[in-house]
């Protein structure tokens, strides 16, 4: 949804607006904190870390599906349909071209994107967790199905 809260400010009528619904905001801020965990254990890598390492990604996991299905079935502002949206509308809110600023509650329709790419990139590094192995200490649980041949050099 866009709005003209600049014009608002400007003449002192600016009012707050409730944009992110609490499990929106609870997705949010564990994400961050998971993807921090996540990222700091993988790179140690001793066998307490890899536990917790298998333990934070799979919370990942989880909220990234779950943030599929709240985008379905969540509030307004946290539904994909209200901020996924096609290149006109990209371009016409000035995000790529620096045209004027437009304001919008929620997501502007390149910040849209940018939480599709995140969501992608997320699931796809959780997901081929399952199946790493580091020949050492840790194993995703769904190793057994990759194949341990090497490539042909
Ligand atoms: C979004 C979630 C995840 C992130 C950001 C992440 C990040 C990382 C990082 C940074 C490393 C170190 C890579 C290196 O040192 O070369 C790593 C390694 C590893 N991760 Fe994850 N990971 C995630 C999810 C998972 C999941 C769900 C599992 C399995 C349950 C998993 C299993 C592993 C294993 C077995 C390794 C060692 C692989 C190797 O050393 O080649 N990861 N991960």
């Amino acid at each position: 949804m866009q709005i003209n809260d600049c014009k608002a400010a400007r003449t002192g009528r600016a009012r707050w607006v409730r944009v992110w619904d609490l499990p929106t905001r609870l997705f949010h801020w564990s994400l961050v904190l998971l993807v921090v965990l996540s990222i700091y254990t993988g790179n140690v890598g001793g066998l307490r870390e890899m536990d917790l390492h298998k333990l934070s990604g799979y919370a990942i996991l989880a909220l990234v599906l779950f943030r599929l299905v709240w985008g379905v079935t969540g509030s307004p502002r946290s539904r994909f349909a209200d901020f996924v949206r096609g290149p006109r509308a990209v371009l016409a809110a000035g995000s790529l071209l620096g045209k004027a600023h437009q304001g919008f509650a929620g997501h502007n329709p390149m910040g849209g994107w940018s939480v599709v790419a995140m969501l992608v990139s997320l699931l796809l590094q959780a997901v081929t967790g399952l199946f790493a192995r580091d020949d050492i200490l840790t194993a995703g649980p769904l190793v057994r199905y990759v194949s341990r041949r090497r490539a042909a050099r």
